[in-house]
């Protein structure tokens, strides 16, 4: 088994603040990291549940992927991130079975992780991302 542990669930949201208040005013949850990722127009809050993450995010620019998604698709889940010992191993195990991916090689995600992301295309409609911390 690749994955070791479901690292965060990413929810793309419009008002960031209001989306950490609500998850703060209603269950109790704290923010552990922010963080604008410019590379990816993104900006992130992470709220810790256990020894995963709520991962809320909002664009950071009007012309990221994240806006152009959620000007199609609205608010709500946007991808999920499972965390793996090696991502490039699990990278190419992807690809040596047949399906696709987004990012070729892994690269920095935020909180000095390594990612790649997976094409949801061959993914069941999900949009999955591999993190190694
Ligand atoms: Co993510």
């Amino acid at each position: 088994m690749l994955f070791t542990e479901i690292d965060h669930v990413a929810i793309a949201v419009f008002d960031l603040e209001a989306a950490i208040a609500y998850y703060r005013d209603t269950f109790g949850c704290e923010v552990e990291h922010r963080e604008v990722v410019e590379k990816d127009g993104v900006e992130e809050a992470l709220l810790k549940v256990a020894d995963s993450y709520v991962q809320l995010l909002t664009p950071s620019r009007d012309d990221s992927p994240v806006a152009k998604y959620m000007a199609k698709h609205g608010e709500g889940i946007h991808h999920i991130g499972y965390r793996v010992a090696d991502c490039g191993v699990a990278l190419e195990a992807v690809k040596a079975n047949g399906h696709r991916v987004i990012d070729e090689t892994p690269r920095p995600g935020s909180r000095g992780t390594t990612v790649a992301f997976l094409h949801p295309k061959t993914a069941f409609g999900t949009l999955i991302e591999l993190v190694q911390e």
